[in-house]
Formats: C-alpha cells, sequence, structure tokens
C-alpha cells in the first residue's frame, strides 16, 4: 500500500504530524506500506510552514509544490495542476487529506480523477456558511472522498445526511489536532517576550484573527481591539498576527495593552493558550484547543463547524454583536464562565486508531 498524506497550510501540520508518527509506529511494528508527504506549499514563511516541521518532528516532505499565495482560483488550480504531475507514474492506492484548507480541495480532486481513493480526516463538519471558502472545500471533499475519519457525532450525521454510508466508509475516530496538544503539552514553551513584556500567567488576554470576514475590513478590526482592550481592565492582550492581518493593521492605531507578536512555534502559541486568562480568535483549531484545555474561548464568528467545543466546550460565538465582548470579558474576570467537557475520544490516541482502520481496509484500497 503507497500512500501520500497531504499538507499545505498551517492548521494541516499540526493534524498529519501524529498520523506520520503512527504510520511510522506500523511500521516499526512490521507492516509493510510506504509513505510520503507532500507539501503544496500553500503557506511558505518558514513561520507558518517550516517551523512546525521541525518543532513537531513531521518527516521531510517528497517534496514542496511551492505553489505559494494567489486567489482561490490561481492558488487550487496552481495545486491540480502540480499535483496531478507528481502522482503522474506512481503507484498510489490512497491520499489522505486532512481539514478544509484549498491544499485539501484540490489534491482530493486530483487524486478522485486519477482512480485514487481518499481519506478526509476531519471529514463531514460544517458551518453552513458558504461564504467561507472552507465551508466550500469541506462539501467539494466530502462529496467525493471514500473514507471519513471524524471528529464528531455531529459530523457523523452530517456525513450520512449527504448520503455516505456510515458502515466501512466513516470512522468516528477522534481529533488528531488534540493528540498533538497532548503530546507536546510538556514541551509548551513561554515566548521570549513574556518576560520582555512582563506578562503574567494567567492574566492576560490572547488574540488571533485571521479570517478576511475580520481581518480585511479596517473599522471592524479596530473595534474588535477596542472592545476587548477596554473590557480586559488594563490586562495585556498578546496578539501574534498573521500576515494578512498584520497589512490591515498597518492603517490602524493599536490600544496601548495590545502586545503585537509574529506568528507563533506551536510550542510557544499552545503555551499562550493554555496560561491565559481566555481567548479571542477566528480560528477552528483553536475552538478545539481551548476546549481541551478548559480556557474561556470567545469566537469571532457567526458559526462554528465545531458546535461541540460551544455545547460541550468553553466555546461561545460572538457573532455580529461586537459590543457583547464587554459583557462576556467581564464574565470571564468574575471567573463566571462555563466550566466546559472533553469531548469523546478527544484522548491522544486518534491518530492509532485511523492507522488501524487503514490497515484493515488495505485489501479494499489497493484494489480499486
Ligand atoms: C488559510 C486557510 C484557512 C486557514 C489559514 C490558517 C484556505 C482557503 N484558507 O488561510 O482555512 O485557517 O490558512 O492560516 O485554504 N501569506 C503569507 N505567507 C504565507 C502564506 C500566506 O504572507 O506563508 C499571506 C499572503 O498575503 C496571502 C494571505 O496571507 O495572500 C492569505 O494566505 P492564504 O494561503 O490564501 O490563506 P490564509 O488566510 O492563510
Amino acid at each position: 500500500m503507497n500512500i501520500v498524506l497531504i499538507a499545505g497550510a498551517r492548521p494541516n501540520f499540526m493534524k498529519i504530524a501524529p498520523i506520520a508518527r503512527a504510520l511510522d509506529k506500523a511500521v516499526e511494528a512490521g507492516e509493510v506500506f510506504q509513505y510520503k508527504i507532500v507539501h503544496t506549499g500553500q503557506h511558505y514563511d518558514p513561520k507558518l510552514s517550516q517551523i512546525f516541521f521541525d518543532e513537531l518532528n513531521i518527516p521531510k516532505p517528497d517534496i514542496n509544490l511551492e505553489v505559494g499565495s494567489g486567489s482561490h482560483a490561481q492558488q487550487s488550480a496552481e495545486i491540480i495542476v502540480k499535483f496531478e504531475n507528481y502522482l503522474q507514474g506512481k503507484a498510489v492506492d490512497l491520499v489522505i487529506v486532512v481539514g478544509d484548507v484549498n491544499s485539501t480541495l484540490a489534491c482530493t480532486i486530483v487524486a478522485k480523477k486519477m482512480g485514487i481513493k481518499v481519506a478526509h480526516v476531519e471529514g463531514g463538519i460544517r458551518s453552513f456558511d458558504l461564504s467561507m471558502p472552507e465551508e466550500i472545500n469541506r462539501m467539494v471533499t466530502d462529496s467525493i472522498s471514500d473514507y471519513f475519519f471524524t471528529t464528531s457525532e455531529v459530523a457523523n450525521e452530517n456525513l450520512m445526511k449527504i448520503g455516505v454510508e456510515k458502515e466501512g466508509r466513516i470512522f468516528f475516530v477522534g481529533n488528531t489536532m488534540i493528540d498533538t496538544l497532548i503530546a507536546n503539552e510538556p514541551r509548551f514553551k513561554e515566548p521570549v517576550f513574556f518576560q520582555t513584556e512582563q506578562i503574567t500567567s494567567g492574566e492576560y488576554f490572547l488574540l488571533t484573527i485571521h479570517r478576511p470576514f475580520n481581518a480585511d475590513d479596517p473599522q471592524k478590526l479596530e473595534k474588535i481591539l477596542r472592545m476587548i482592550s477596554e473590557a480586559s481592565d488594563d490586562r495585556k492582550i498578546v496578539f501574534p498576527a498573521h500576515p494578512r492581518t498584520r497589512n490591515t493593521l498597518s492603517n490602524i492605531q493599536l490600544p496601548k495593552n495590545i502586545i503585537m507578536a509574529e506568528p507563533l512555534g506551536y510550542l510557544h502559541f499552545l503555551y499562550c493558550v493554555k496560561h491565559a486568562r481566555a481567548v479571542v480568535t477566528d480560528s477552528g483549531g483553536i475552538q478545539e484547543e481551548t476546549t481541551y484545555l478548559k480556557i474561556p474561548c470567545l469566537t469571532l464568528r457567526n458559526n462554528t463547524e465545531r458546535p461541540e467545543t460551544a455545547s460541550i466546550g468553553t466555546n461561545i460565538l460572538i457573532k455580529d454583536d461586537l459590543d457583547s465582548i464587554k459583557g462576556h470579558i467581564q464574565n470571564i474576570l468574575a471567573g463566571s464562565w462555563k466550566k466546559g467537557n472533553i469531548p469523546p475520544l478527544w484522548d491522544g490516541k486518534t491518530s492509532g486508531r485511523i492507522v488501524e482502520h487503514l490497515l484493515e481496509l488495505r485489501t479494499e484500497i489497493e484494489n480499486p
């Protein structure tokens, strides 16, 4: 069995790291198969890409397709052309894609058109908001993938609603991102600027913003920063800014308790999450990480494809009501926030379960 594991953008790297490790373990245990990693190059800044390979010990990719930035059409089209070239003449049996980025969509389309089976890790999640490119990526990927490794029962139901048979195709295994979190928690490390900026554990807020609907609108961005700053009672707000957000920020006067930083590596970033009073974000993965770590999370979005982080975990959606940020932060400071629980199977063993299922399916995977 020949497997190709795809990664393209920052949130993919922490999802493939434990899968690669579980595949390596199966080989060490005597299972006979090969796997290679393909990096599409969707993210190329060292701080958005290479640092995760180094910190999480991800094996060197067989190739980097070096597609870089562009419109969604340009980026996806370039991945499609380059990934098809890569696969030509190779006997690949299975392509594993993770998450919902453009690389996930593009590589799924190529593999399926070449008659190669596709497994989608984190399949089935839905925001039902087609204004988000990620939702389109999820819908297309799930409509043609063969196997689905899911993070929640809600995801299983979403897949069954679009006609995917549960038996033999949908496998509720848990969350590979949480595998990475659990494996690396002892290695989380304090960023150097915590000393220079006198940031105290448990006292600061952590902010991340990168979605176009927040990051590209200077007025909205300015209001978000002001709301958090005013409510935080002079506590520090650590804000590692994505390149896209940094562009918009160049025209905004930052409130003085906002500590802007470069994008952080995994070990520094997760340290910031674990020791924050609360996190304010528009990310998908951070909703899951805060739920696991039981840190209050305010999500700057109208919806979430990860509803269990709100129904079981510590997350709430701010929706369009930016003014409500203040009240929520006051509740957090008063200590009256829901405690939250960890969703089922977010136990650090997800990647092992994925590999077990793949080995059970190998006859079917090898014989299209
Ligand atoms: C992508 C994913 C998003 C994910 C996010 C995490 C899609 C549709 N979006 O969004 O789901 O949550 O990654 O970061 O796949 N840029 C750099 N350096 C880089 C990469 C990007 O400076 O290494 C800048 C470029 O100006 C680029 C912009 O960021 O135009 C956006 O990058 P892009 O890859 O299009 O999407 P993200 O916003 O990063």
